[in-house]
């Protein structure tokens, strides 16, 4: 068992990175590419080179920062997260697989430990949907689950994700980013748990044996504008209206399921022109659809078409759905799970097998490596809000955890056979 990590210091590195936000404390925005974004980076950056990290970034910005181990030409082991956060969000999410890998590394560091792997921290580019419209940009393009096309096709506020990555600048080609099944022996993220589940159990620790597939799709709604107060109710084809109750029929094709693992949420609703008195035109409603079956998942996606097709024909509006992303879920790789326990028993912390309803880029490191999550609890399961909250023992508790597993993962003579993680 390792040296117990600097817990202070790593909670006043997560308040640090905290602070670089385009809201006001506690909320924190930081989206991607802005300058906000970009301090944040060379803080973490910093840190890195603090810690003697070889460190070096790709074209899409995912950063590495690398311990170089005894024996470099094995296939590191690598662990991360990200620092992006959705508008109003909270200190936590992320930031804690982020900084918290780092303080693991220092920790094996302050122990003697010498890895025979190369361990590397890596802080993944995006893994918020918030300014591109897809999670896990950075991660996807690594593991190759993206077409580097996208670096045209993407775009937020009329500039191409080129552009924008240029002028954050990170340059080269996105086909570059991609690394081949099996450039990493292992990878293990650290993260909150963004439910309520170990809290409500008293549990330390949540291993996670599997996370959810994810959709989401954009709903374009065109009908008919024009004066609010000209425009008779029976003659009317609010774009608005029709989204309103497609909104409503994507609740009710969650629900339909029976099952409490399917969700769908319709985050976000865009009303054209956006005026008081104008009848609305056109409506852009995007929706987040998941669960742990993919069958059940995409069944939900085929209940929400038939859905917004017929709400359309009855409002005499038109519908168009693009898809955004439909991923399978991913199944964690048993010897990372078993390397995760063995070091919760090493700390005598209680842990449990769990499934992540939340995406993260484990889920694209899936493809390419074996990897596991270690959650942390989270106050009242809340995420995604200014009052997400993990305190500081259980993060100490989560990185202890995730520096035993790294140095257990760097030492095994045969961790490799990445690829193998969709369920
Ligand atoms: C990640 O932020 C998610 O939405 O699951
Ligand atoms: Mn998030
Ligand atoms: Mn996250």
């Amino acid at each position: 068992m390792t040296p117990a990590v600097d817990g202070e210091r790593l909670w006043r590195e997560l308040e640090t990175l905290a602070s670089f936000s385009d809201a006001p404390a506690p909320a924190v925005t930081r989206i991607v590419f802005g300058e906000t974004d970009l301090r944040a980076r060379d803080f973490v950056k910093t840190l890195c080179r603090e810690a003697s990290l070889v460190v070096r970034e790709d074209a899409v910005g995912n950063t590495f920062a690398r311990w170089i181990g005894s024996d470099p030409t094995r296939p590191p082991v690598a662990t991360g997260s990200h620092c992006d956060a959705i508008p109003n969000a909270g200190r936590f999410d992320g930031t804690v697989g982020v900084l918290g890998g780092i303080e693991a590394v220092r920790t094996l560091q302050r122990s003697g430990f010498h890895p025979r792997r190369s361990i590397e921290v890596v802080l993944f580019t995006s893994e918020e949907p918030t300014r591109f419209g897809i999670g896990c940009l950075g991660s996807r393009l690594l593991a190759g689950a993206l077409d580097p096309s996208v670096g045209d096709t993407l775009t937020s506020n009329g500039q191409t994700l080129n552009e924008v990555r240029a002028s954050a600048g990170f340059s080269g080609a996105l086909s570059e980013v991609r690394v081949p099944a099996g450039a990493y022996a292992a990878f293990v993220e650290l993260h909150i748990e963004q439910g309520p589940i170990l809290e409500q159990r008293g549990l330390d620790i949540g291993v996670v044996t599997a996370i959810a597939a994810p959709a989401s799709l954009r709903i374009l709604v065109e009908g008919e504008g024009g004066h609010a107060g000209a425009v008779l109710m029976p003659d009317r084809r609010d774009a608005f209206l029709a989204a309103a109750e497609m909104a409503l029929a994507v609740e009710a094709a969650a629900r339909s399921t029976g099952s409490i693992d399917t969700v769908a949420t319709s985050g976000v609703c865009d009303v054209f022109p956006g005026a008081i008195n104008s009848v609305p035109s056109r409506t852009r409603l995007e929706v987040d659809v998941r669960d742990i079956d993919l069958a059940r998942r995409d069944s939900v996606l085929a209940h929400i078409g038939r859905s917004c097709d017929d709400i359309a024909g009855r409002r005499r509006v038109t519908v168009r759905i693009e898809p955004i992303n439909a991923d399978p879920p991913a199944r964690c790789a048993q010897r990372v799970i078993d390397a995760i326990i063995a070091s919760c028993e090493a700390h005598r912390l209680r842990c449990h097998p769990m499934i992540s309803r939340a995406y993260h880029d484990s889920l694209f490191m899936s493809r390419i490596a074996p990897t596991g999550m270690i959650f942390i609890p989270c106050r009242g399961g809340v995420s995604h809000r200014p009052d997400e909250y993990a305190s500081p023992e259980a993060i100490a508790h989560g990185t202890a955890v995730l520096a035993d597993t790294l140095a257990a993962l760097s030492t095994a003579e045969a961790v490799e056979g990445g690829g193998s993680g969709r369920l």
